[in-house]
């Protein structure tokens, strides 16, 4: 129960993400959104780098996420780990870039 003095309770950003196998595992970005008035914030970058220190955590060797290609904003957050980027070639994924976030690699 909320008491009737506090402001209710909003999200303001969600991140879904899961680790899975493909030869080698990783994670991957399901979903990454935020408010629009809480945007540009630093909101997503911190949600996406928690999840990427979670992931690394779990022994994923990088993270994968799609972005359409229209999508600047997500573009541009990922500019932030400087990711690969390639056309999505998967079924369903044209006008989509894959993204991937290699993990550091401990020699
Ligand atoms: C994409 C999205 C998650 C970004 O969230 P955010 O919290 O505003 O992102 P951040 O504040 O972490 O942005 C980090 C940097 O990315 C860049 N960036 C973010 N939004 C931008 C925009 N609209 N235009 C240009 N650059 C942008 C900026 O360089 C920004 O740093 P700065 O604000 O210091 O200039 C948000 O716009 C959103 O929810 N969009 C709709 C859902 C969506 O498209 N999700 C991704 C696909 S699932």
């Amino acid at each position: 129960m909320v008491a009737k003095q506090n402001k209710p309770k909003k999200i303001i950003g969600l991140i879904a993400f899961e680790a899975f196998i493909d030869g080698n595992v990783f994670g991957y970005v399901h979903l990454l959104a935020v408010t629009h008035e809480r945007r540009r914030e630093g909101i997503a970058t911190a949600l996406k780098q928690a999840a990427l220190d979670q992931t690394a955590t779990d022994g994923c060797i990088g993270m994968e996420s799609k972005v359409a290609l229209e999508n600047i904003p997500m573009q541009q957050v990922n500019k932030y780990w400087t990711p690969e980027i390639e056309p999505s070639e998967e079924i369903g994924g044209e006008g989509f870039l894959k993204t991937v976030i290699p993990y550091e690699q401990e020699i």
